[in-house]
C-alpha cells in the first residue's frame, strides 16, 4: 500500500507589486570607453542608442547592488523582510566570495530563512526567474519572493574590445511577486538554443566575447517571434499593451522589435539602455522602474547567452 502524500496548495496567479533599481554612482560617457577602442561617441549613439553607462566602483558589489534595488522594491510593496519567503537572483557575473549571490542578499535584507538561489539565463535571466517564482507561487512553495537582476558586466567586458566595451553596463533591478487571485504574470514563452552558444561566450580568461551581427541578426528575429507568442498565450494583442519592455541590449533591437509587432504610439517602449547600457539580466527590472506610472499590459523580452529567450505579458 502506498502513502498518499499531503500537497501545499497553492494560489490562483501572481503579480509584480513593485520595482526598484540601483545604479552605480559612476555615470561614464562615450568619450571615456571610446578613447580605448578607436571609436566616437556619434558611432556608439547611432549603432547602439547609447550615450552613457554605469559603472559600478570596488564597493558596488552584486549583494551591495542587489540588495540595494530589492530593498527599493520591498518599500514600494510594503512588504517587510521577514514576510519574504524566497530570493531569486539573475546573474551571469558573480565571481564573489560566496558560490550563490542570493543568500548573501537575503541575509543583507534582513531576510534570512527564506529559500534563496541565483538562476543563470544570461540576459533572458530575468523572465526566466520571473516565470520561476510565479509558478513557486502558484504552486504553494513561495509566498512572497523578491527577484532581482544583477551585474557587473565590467568585471567580464575588455574594455579594450571594440564589439562589447562600450555596449555595456553595471548595476541592478528588483521587482517584488506576490500572490493574487488572478493571473499578473502571463504564460512563459520560453527556449534555448545551445548550437548557437558560440556567439556569446566566455573565454579561457573568463572575458566576455561576442559576435556582434550575428547575435543582433539572431535577436531581431527571435525577440518578435516570441513576443507574439507571448501574447497570443495571454490572450492578447499588440493594440492590447501599455507598454513594451524587451532587454536593454542596442536601443536598434528595440526599435525594429516595435515596428515588427506593429507597437501603436499609445505603447510606452523601454529606452532604458540610453543611459544605462546593456546591463545583462538587470536591464528589464531597471527599465520597468523606469517606467513607474504605467498601468496596464506590459510584454516582456529576454535574450541573451545560451543563446537563451523567455517572454511573458506582466499586468502592472
Ligand atoms: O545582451 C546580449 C545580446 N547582445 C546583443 O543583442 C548585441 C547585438 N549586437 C549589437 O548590438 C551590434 O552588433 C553592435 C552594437 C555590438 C555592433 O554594431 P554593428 O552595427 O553590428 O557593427 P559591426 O560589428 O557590423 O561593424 C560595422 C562597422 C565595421 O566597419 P566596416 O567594416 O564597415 O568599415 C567595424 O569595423 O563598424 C566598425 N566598428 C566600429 N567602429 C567604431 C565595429 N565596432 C566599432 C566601434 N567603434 N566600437
Amino acid at each position: 500500500m502506498g502513502t498518499t502524500l499531503r500537497c501545499r496548495p497553492g494560489h490562483p496567479g501572481s503579480r509584480i507589486l513593485s520595482a526598484g533599481t540601483y545604479r552605480p554612482r559612476a555615470e561614464v560617457g562615450n568619450e571615456t570607453v571610446a578613447a580605448l577602442i578607436d571609436s566616437s561617441d556619434e558611432w556608439i549613439r547611432r549603432r547602439s542608442g547609447i550615450a552613457s553607462r554605469r559603472h559600478a566602483g570596488p564597493d558596488e558589489d552584486l549583494v551591495t547592488m542587489a540588495a540595494a534595488a530589492a530593498s527599493k522594491a520591498l518599500a514600494g510593496a510594503g512588504v517587510g523582510p521577514h514576510d519574504v519567503s524566497a530570493v531569486l537572483v539573475a546573474t551571469m557575473t558573480h565571481r564573489g566570495r560566496s558560490t550563490t549571490v542570493a543568500p548573501l542578499v537575503a541575509e543583507t535584507l534582513g531576510a534570512a530563512g527564506a529559500a534563496a538561489m541565483d538562476l543563470g539565463a544570461a540576459c533572458a535571466g530575468f523572465p526566466y526567474a520571473l516565470a520561476t517564482a510565479d509558478a513557486l507561487i502558484r504552486g504553494g512553495a513561495a509566498g512572497t519572493v523578491v527577484l532581482i537582476g544583477a551585474e557587473r558586466m565590467t568585471d567580464v567586458v575588455d574594455p579594450r574590445d571594440r564589439g562589447t566595451a562600450f555596449l555595456f553596463g553595471d548595476g541592478a533591478g528588483a521587482v517584488v511577486v506576490g500572490p493574487a487571485e488572478t493571473c499578473g504574470i502571463g504564460p512563459v514563452v520560453w527556449g534555448a538554443d545551445g548550437a548557437k552558444s558560440e556567439m556569446l561566450r566566455y573565454d579561457e580568461t573568463g572575458t566576455l566575447r561576442m559576435q556582434g551581427p550575428e547575435v543582433f541578426r539572431w535577436a531581431t528575429s527571435i525577440v518578435p517571434e516570441v513576443a507574439r507568442r507571448a501574447l497570443d498565450e495571454a490572450g492578447l494583442t499588440a493594440s492590447d499593451l501599455a507598454a513594451f519592455v524587451p532587454h536593454q541590449a542596442n536601443l536598434r533591437i528595440t526599435t525594429a522589435a516595435a515596428r515588427a509587432l506593429g507597437l501603436g504610439p499609445h505603447v510606452r517602449v523601454a529606452t532604458d539602455v540610453v543611459t544605462n547600457g546593456n546591463t545583462g539580466a538587470a536591464s528589464i527590472p531597471q527599465a520597468l522602474a523606469a517606467l513607474p506610472g504605467v498601468k496596464g499590459p506590459a510584454l516582456l523580452v529576454g535574450f541573451g547567452a545560451g543563446l537563451a529567450y523567455a517572454a511573458q505579458v506582466v499586468d502592472l
